[in-house]
Parts: C-alpha cells; sequence; structure tokens
C-alpha cells in the first residue's frame, strides 16, 4: 500500500561482495519462505536484492520458476553497451536476466573504483536506455559533513547523476553517507530526512515536481531492524539500502516487516 505519498516502500540488500550463486539460492529461498509465512505483502513494501554479478543468472532462474515477488539487480554497469571493455558488465546483460534495477555511483565504487560524478552520470544513461531503474547512490563523508554541511555534497552529487535524465524517468535515489555505511553509527531519522528533503527539492528543480512526488528516496547507512522504523518514520524517507543486516535472514526479513513495528 502506497500510504498518502503515493510511494511504496523499497527495501534494498546490497549483499556487496558476499554469497556465492549457492550460497545466493538458499538464502533467496528462505527470504521467500520467511516473508511468506509472516504474510507479507510486496505490493504494500517492495523487496529488492542486489548480489554478486556471478549469482544473478542462479537468482533469476529460482526466482522466475518459484515465481517469487522479489526483485533483483546488479550492483554496478557499465557505461558501455558492448566491445572490449574487460571485466566490465553490460547493462544490455542485466536487462536480459530480468533485472529491475541497478545500483549506481554507491560510495565503495566512487572511493575504490575512482568513479567520478561524470562516469555515474553515464551509468544512469546507460541504465535507462537498457530500461533498468537506476538506484542512485549518493552520500557525504565525515569531512565533507564537517566542511559543507549536511545535503551540499549529495545534493551535487544527484544533481550531476541527473545530466541528460528525461523529466519523467523512473529513478531511486539512495542517501548514504560515507560515515555511516558500516560503522554501526546510522544517522538519525532527523538528519536522514533533512538531506532526503533536500534530494526531493533538487529533484523537482532539475526533473519535474511530479517525478519529484513520485521517487522514492531510500536511506543507506547502518539499518538494522531496531532502527528502521524511525527512518521510514519521516515523510521524505521511503525505504532503505541495507549493507550487512541484508546478509542476515531474521534481521532482513525484520526490516521487511517493518510496518510491524511503525505500528501501521
Ligand atoms: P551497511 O548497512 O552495512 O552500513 O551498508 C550500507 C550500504 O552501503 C548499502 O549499500
Amino acid at each position: 500500500m502506497a500510504g498518502v505519498t503515493g510511494r511504496v516502500p523499497l527495501i534494498a540488500g546490497n549483499w556487496k561482495m558476499n554469497l556465492d550463486h549457492l550460497q545466493a539460492i538458499a538464502f533467496v529461498q528462505k527470504l521467500a519462505w520467511t516473508l511468506k509465512d509472516a504474510g507479507h505483502d510486496y505490493r504494500e513494501t517492495e523487496v529488492a536484492i542486489f548480489p554478486p554479478f556471478t549469482d544473478l543468472r542462479s537468482v533469476q532462474t529460482l526466482i522466475s520458476a518459484d515465481k517469487y515477488e522479489i526483485e533483483f539487480g546488479g550492483q554496478d554497469l557499465s557505461q558501455h553497451d558492448s566491445g572490449a571493455y574487460t571485466g566490465e558488465v553490460s547493462g544490455a546483460f542485466l536487462a536480459a536476466l530480468e533485472s529491475k534495477y541497478v545500483l549506481i555511483g554507491h560510495s565503495e565504487r566512487r572511493s575504490y573504483h575512482a568513479e567520478t560524478d561524470e562516469v555515474v552520470a553515464a551509468k544512469v544513461q546507460a541504465a535507462l536506455r537498457h530500461k533498468l531503474v537506476p538506484i542512485i547512490c549518493v552520500g557525504e563523508t565525515a569531512e565533507d559533513l564537517e566542511a559543507f554541511g549536511p545535503s551540499a555534497v549529495p545534493v551535487k552529487q544527484l544533481r550531476d547523476a541527473l545530466a541528460g535524465v528525461p523529466a519523467d524517468s523512473e529513478i531511486v535515489v539512495a542517501y548514504e553517507p560515507v560515515w555511516a555505511i558500516g560503522s554501526g553509527q546510522a544517522a538519525s531519522p532527523e538528519q536522514a530526512e533533512q538531506v532526503a528533503a533536500a534530494l526531493r527539492g533538487l529533484l523537482g528543480e532539475v526533473l519535474s515536481p511530479e517525478t519529484a512526488a513520485a521517487t522514492r528516496i531510500l536511506y543507506g547507512g547502518s539499518v538494522k531492524a531496531a532502527n528502521i522504523a524511525g527512518f521510514l518514520r519521516e515523510p521524505n524517507v521511503d525505504g532503505a539500502l541495507v549493507g550487512g543486516a541484508s546478509l542476515d535472514l531474521k534481521e532482513f526479513s525484520s526490516i521487511v516487516r517493518f510496518r510491524k513495528h511503525v505500528g501501521a
């Protein structure tokens, strides 16, 4: 159920470089069964997972054969469609595996693989060319926060990523403060809301007010079952991008079932 905003919350699990394809099959099966037993309604809260590339075919086959409603996508894609780019994975290949989403510009890609805002923008274009919904990740470091305040860096990253994006595009934005990722120190719901509101303002300015109102903005960074409800109570936070806790079946299913904690 979309609630007053019309936006269906999205709980996304970024597995990073964890779980091989056999472990992935076991995990997705258990996740689907656990959510089924709990009576989870996927129209009320969408669930997506982001396994390593080598798992995707197995995950797709399982989800399609057993008709699970869990969505999935890649953790990255090439800005190019095909050709001599050793080690890269095309959006065309992700689309051929029925991926709905693709993560773009995660802070680990930006910092360990030197992805600039220009590269991120080119990857967003590549995703849209292949009808994948880009989940555009933005976020400031602790130093950025000190120097520029809470929303300046994420807003600039999003503005750059949206260069040339058609106004009515379906995208998702993930606000992931770098200082909160894997640190156990999540942002407060108020901090997440402040930046999410600024990001939504930018979407209205650069795309359109309608797209801004329809676009889901996720929070990511040390999300757990114990803190998810606080984030989802905020009017501009429409879900979570979960790292470590997405690898723990009990934690992740409990995060997906956040409405039980909210009491809604
Ligand atoms: P953690 O949930 O482990 O902090 O990771 C967040 C993240 O990077 C998700 O993309």
